[in-house]
C-alpha cells in the first residue's frame, strides 16, 4: 500500500535528515521536537497511524519508521559534537602577526649557471640547442675524429647501452651502436651535418663517464658545449670569444690562460684557465697554489671533422669548447665537494635561492 498517506510522510521526515547537519543550536533543538517529540513530533504521528494498518503494511511502515529514527538520532548526536568543537573567533587571532613564508622551490644552482652562461653567449650571437643523451658511436667518436681503436675512445670510458639505435633518438636520427655520450661534442656534429654556416651554437646538456662519485668527480654530470663556424674564423676571434665570456661570467679584472693541449677534434687544442676565484691568484689549496684553475677544453675545429660533417674545410674555420657548468659553479660559490650538488639537501641547496 504504497500510496498510503503514511508513506508520503515517511518521504518527508527522510528529507528533514539532511537539514539536521546544518542546523545551529537553537534550530537543532526545534527540529527534534519537531521530529522526535513525543506530542507532535512528525515520527511520533507516523506509529500513531501504524494501528490502521493491515498487518504487512503495519510491518513495513514500522520497519521502515524505526529505520528513520535511528538515522534522525544520529544525526543530531553528530551535530551536537559537532557544534560542541569550538570555534574561533576574530579576537583569537592575532592579526599583526609576521605571516611565514613558505618554501616554494627555487633553481638548482648549477641550472642557474647554465642558464647564464648560455645568457651570455646569446649576447654575441649564440644559439641554444640540446640533443639526445643516448648517442651513437658514430658521433660520440667516429665524426669527432676519434676512431674506435683510439685511445681515446676508451680513455672516456663510456657507458654502452644494449642494442642498436634503429629508430631516431628524438628528432635526431640515431643509427649504430648506443652509448651514454660522454660528453656534449656529439652536437657539433650533428648542428654541422644538418646546418650550413654561419653556425653560432651552444649545447647545455648531461654527459656520462664510468667515473666514481668522488669530491671533483660524478659519472654524470653537466657540459655546455660551444661551436662556431663561418668564413674566416680565426684564433683571434676564439680567444677574444672565450675571453668575453670569462670576463662577463666571472669579473671584468679576471685574467684567462690558455695552455696548449690535444683533443683529436681541434686543432690548435687549449686547455682554459682562469684566475682562482677564491685566492684571486695567490694560490691556495682549491688551485693547487697555482693560482688558476681549469674551465674547459678548446680549440680551432679540426678539418677532419668538418669533412665528415659535410662542411667545406677549405672555405670555412671555426671553434669550440666544452665546459662543466658544475665546476663553474662549485668555483663560484666556494663548494668544496661536487657531490653537495645532488643531493638535494634543501639545507644546502636553500642558500643559493634567488
Ligand atoms: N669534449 C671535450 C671534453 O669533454 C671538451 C672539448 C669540447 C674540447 C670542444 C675541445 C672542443 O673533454
Amino acid at each position: 500500500m504504497p500510496d498510503h498517506p503514511l508513506y508520503q510522510q515517511l518521504d518527508e521526515l527522510a528529507k528533514a535528515v539532511d537539514t539536521i547537519a546544518l542546523a545551529d543550536e537553537a534550530e537543532l533543538a526545534e527540529l527534534r521536537t519537531q521530529l522526535l517529540g513525543r506530542k507532535s513530533g512528525k515520527l511520533t504521528h507516523i506509529l500513531r497511524g501504524l494501528r490502521d494498518l493491515d498487518s504487512d503494511a503495519r510491518r513495513d511502515v514500522g520497519q521502515r519508521a524505526n529505520r528513520l529514527k535511528q538515522q534522525i538520532e544520529a544525526a543530531i548526536a553528530a551535530r551536537e559534537e559537532a557544534l560542541a568543537v569550538p570555534r574561533m573567533t576574530a579576537s583569537d587571532v592575532d592579526l599583526s602577526m609576521a605571516g611565514r613564508r613558505q618554501w616554494q622551490g627555487a633553481i638548482h644552482p648549477v641550472t642557474a649557471v647554465v642558464d647564464e652562461i648560455c645568457d651570455i653567449f646569446r649576447e654575441i650571437g649564440f644559439t641554444r640547442v640540446t640533443g639526445p643523451e643516448a648517442e651513437t658511436e658514430e658521433y660520440n667518436f667516429v665524426k669527432l675524429n676519434i676512431p674506435l681503436d683510439h685511445p681515446a675512445a676508451d680513455e672516456h670510458d663510456t657507458f654502452f647501452l644494449d642494442g642498436q639505435a634503429k629508430q631516431p633518438c628524438g628528432e635526431w636520427k640515431a643509427p649504430g651502436r648506443l652509448l651514454l655520450r660522454t660528453h656534449t661534442s656529439p652536437m657539433q656534429a650533428r648542428t654541422m651535418e644538418r646546418y650550413q654556416p654561419p653556425i653560432r651554437i651552444v649545447v647545455p646538456g648531461q654527459a656520462y663517464r664510468r667515473d666514481p662519485f668522488d669530491p671533483s668527480h660524478s659519472p654524470a654530470f653537466e657540459q655546455i658545449e660551444g661551436l662556431v663556424v663561418d668564413d674566416g674564423v680565426s684564433f683571434v676571434d676564439f680567444k677574444a670569444g672565450i675571453d668575453f665570456f670569462v670576463k662577463r661570467f666571472f669579473s671584468p679584472e679576471t685574467e684567462v690562460r690558455f695552455r696548449p693541449s690535444f683533443f683529436p677534434f681541434t686543432e690548435p687544442s687549449a686547455e682554459v684557465d682562469v684566475q682562482c676565484q677564491l685566492c684571486r691568484g695567490s694560490g691556495c689549496s682549491t688551485c693547487k697554489q697555482t693560482g688558476f684553475l681549469e674551465i674547459m677544453g678548446a680549440g680551432m675545429v679540426h678539418p677532419a671533422v668538418f669533412e665528415r660533417c659535410g662542411i667545406d674545410a677549405e672555405r670555412y674555420t671555426g671553434y669550440a669548447f666544452g665546459m662543466g657548468p658544475h665546476r663553474i659553479t662549485m668555483l663560484r660559490h666556494g663548494i668544496p665537494d661536487i657531490r653537495m650538488l645532488y643531493l638535494n639537501d634543501m639545507r644546502f641547496l636553500g642558500q643559493f635561492a634567488l
